[in-house]
């Protein structure tokens, strides 16, 4: 199998007070080895929920989740996490939060081996010199930055990202974009995106998935073109255009604000 993650026919409903809530129905999703797939859909469609199932944090009703070849069965310390709120603990200093994976996971690093790469992360998106400050001292931006780096210490195959950049300014989601990028490189994954901005799927991702309104389904799928590093020149050309043209109809089409065209799945 070509694929690292594989979601097949994924149904999943929530027992609520006032009964079974689907959220999702019928998810398809398959991500290759070193493939960046971003999700979009309308808000509450379940994209958060499909985090968890990836994670192996929940178990789907109906459907199956394959990471590597093998179904998911509960949590894999092969898989790194980040959110849109980075919950970095105040008690501990920006090294010592990156580090906080390295105490869960079993690693073979020993503690100075652990600091250096620590270190090295922190460095890769920017925060060399801010190793021994306390989250509250750093902005928002250098928070996620730091966020990131702590999903990535224990070299995880696949990182979920659920809304990392949303509730950071135009400017410093950019920033973090190009960072991305530079990060991906030096430190390959296999990645999965959770995002509302069309702008931020098409540059980093090579592959977005629209899903419908809740319960939600694969609705439309759009292969970017530019895979790899790419500049933010790239957002202004033609073609970005077309394909954030294409994807603001899907969301349209989601939120059953538009019609489904004839040939559209
Ligand atoms: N633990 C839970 N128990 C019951 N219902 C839940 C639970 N978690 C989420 N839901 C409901 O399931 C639906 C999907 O939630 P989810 O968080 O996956 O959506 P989302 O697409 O991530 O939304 P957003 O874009 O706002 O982040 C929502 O209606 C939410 O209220
Ligand atoms: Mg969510």
């Amino acid at each position: 199998m070509n694929n690292l993650i594989e979601i097949k026919g994924v149904r999943h409903a929530y027992t609520t007070a006032d009964g079974p809530l689907p959220v999702l129905d019928g998810l398809e999703i398959a991500v290759p080895e070193g493939g960046f797939v971003a999700v979009v859909g309308p808000s509450g469609c379940g994209k958060s929920t499909l985090t968890r199932l990836v994670a192996g944090l929940m178990m789907p009703d109906v459907g199956e989740v394959w990471l590597h070849g093998e179904r998911v069965k509960g949590p894999r310390s092969t898989v790194g996490m980040a959110f849109q709120n980075p919950v970095l603990l105040e008690w501990r200093t920006i090294l010592q939060n990156v580090m906080l994976p390295l105490e869960i996971v079993p690693t073979k690093l020993s503690r100075k081996e652990q600091k250096e790469r620590a270190r090295y992360l922190l460095a890769l998106v920017g925060l060399e010199g801010f190793e021994d400050k306390r989250p509250s001292e750093l902005s928002g931006g250098m928070r996620q930055r730091a966020s990131l780096c702590r999903s990535l210490v224990h070299k995880p195959e696949v990182l979920i990202l659920d809304e990392p950049f949303g509730a950071l300014d135009a400017f410093t989601r950019e920033d973090l974009w190009q960072t991305m990028h530079k990060v991906k490189e030096a430190e390959p994954f296999t990645g999965v995106l959770i995002t509302h901005d069309l702008r931020e799927s098409i540059f980093l991702a090579d592959q977005v998935v629209v899903l419908s309104g809740r319960p939600a389904r694969t609705q439309y799928v759009l292969d970017v073109p530019n895979t790899g590093p790419r500049d933010l020149e790239h957002l202004y050309t033609p073609e970005a255009a077309e394909m954030l043209a294409v994807l603001r109809h899907q969301i349209e089409v989601a939120q059953g604000r538009a019609p489904v065209e004839e040939g559209v799945a």
